[in-house]
């Protein structure tokens, strides 16, 4: 199925999972994108700033939320550019903020997603997918978005039967 588009931001170097900072290699968000891309043979396409995120933590999210608070489009490393052979998007993000990083804005206004199928994914601490899926709406006032689902960054490796329910109910 290659109408189908898996579209992720994720960040590596320092996160705070389970209560502690920790290194990760791979962000969370990109463990469910591989994921969900071998179940649905889609193409994956990271979204990326031009300027990455620092490793470090906090530096991190002070640049989020000053991103946020401003409204900010980050620029992004590569655009996606023709989108119309995908009817679907599933697009994965971590939880910034209680929305999504603002690179996922950046990106969803450069893509034409008007009659699309969008399923939001979001990986988080606690807040759940926030302020995000309405976020989604709003930025995509043509598409329609499905319900999106919400995992525990630490907990995406066991979430793979959680992912492929929510993937066979929507898809
Ligand atoms: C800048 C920043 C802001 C975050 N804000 C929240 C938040 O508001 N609520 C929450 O539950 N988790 C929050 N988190 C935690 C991430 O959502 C969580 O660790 C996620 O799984 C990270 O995914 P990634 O490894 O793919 O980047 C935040 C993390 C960062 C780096």
């Amino acid at each position: 199925m290659n109408n189908i588009l898996v579209a992720y931001f994720s960040h590596k170097g320092e996160a705070y999972v389970n209560g502690e900072i920790q290194v990760l290699t791979k962000g969370n968000t990109e463990i469910v994108a591989e994921m969900i891309q071998e179940k649905v043979k889609g193409d994956l396409f990271q979204i990326e700033t031009d300027t990455p995120y620092p490793y470090d933590h906090l530096e991190t999210v002070t640049i989020a939320q000053r991103e946020k608070r401003l409204n900010m489009r980050p620029a992004l490393k590569k655009t996606l550019g023709d989108t119309s052979s995908y009817d679907t998007i599933i697009l994965c993000y971590p939880n910034w903020w209680n929305t999504m990083p603002m690179a996922v804005y950046t990106f969803l206004e450069s893509i034409d997603t008007n009659n699309k199928v969008i399923l939001p994914l979001c990986t988080h601490e606690g807040s759940g997918l926030g302020n995000s899926e309405r976020e989604v709406k709003k930025l995509c006032r043509n598409a329609k978005v499905l319900e999106g689902l919400a995992l525990i960054g630490g907990h995406v490796r066991e979430s793979q039967s959680q992912v492929e329910s929510w993937l066979h109910h929507n898809l």
